[in-house]
């Protein structure tokens, strides 16, 4: 087995040998670049799924995660919110497909479709604006949802890309409820 098959079979020992500092790997010196390009660091790893406690998360409030370092918007939209986003009609969206990770193939844009919870209470979604990557402010822009002040793009209440330069609807990551008031993303 060469020393190169050897790191990939023992990621964790690997992160263990990271952690513990530079002694630890002096017999390995020369393969460090090549293994250490192959794999993940030690914090992207850790981050690769995790769960989010939203028993805190109150009606018309959201809750901003860090995951695989990006923001993720935890929502819990109240029923005019929802009301708001189910009355829309696809075919007038920018971005008429859901964007979300959670389902496979072109669905359509609708609510049900991005909402993580049937009730629609809750959505997830990432908290990075398909231009450019800003993050935009929540409960604002001309839709009630939120709105990236960088270039001018307005989202509805369900992350729709409804006005100004962003391309898609915010992204909805791979997320699920576990129990009651936990969610995994990833
Ligand atoms: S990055 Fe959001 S509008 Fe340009």
């Amino acid at each position: 087995m060469s020393n190169h098959e050897e790191h990939q079979g023992t990621r964790r020992d690997f992160i263990y040998y990271a952690t513990a500092g530079a002694g630890a790997v002096v017999a390995g010196a020369a393969v460090w670049p090549l293994v250490n390009q192959m794999n993940p660091s030690a914090d992207v790893q850790a981050q690769a799924s995790i769960r989010v406690d939203v028993s805190t998360v109150e009606v018309g409030t959201q809750l901003t995660v860090l995951w695989q370092g990006k923001p993720v918007f935890i929502r819990a939209r109240t029923e005019e919110e929802i009301a708001q986003a189910r009355a829309v009609d696809v075919s007038e969206l920018v971005d008429p497909v859901a964007e979300n990770s959670n389902i496979a193939g072109d669905a359509p844009a609708t609510d049900e479709n991005r909402a993580l919870s049937e009730d629609g209470v809750w959505l997830v979604q990432m908290g990075i604006c398909t231009h450019l990557g800003c993050v935009p402010l929540g409960e604002a822009g001309d839709f009630g949802g939120w709105y990236c002040p960088c270039h001018g793009s307005h989202y509805d209440t369900a992350g729709r890309i409804r006005k100004g330069p962003a391309p898609r609807n915010l992204d909805v990551p791979v997320a699920a409820f576990i129990d009651d008031t936990t969610i995994q993303l990833g």
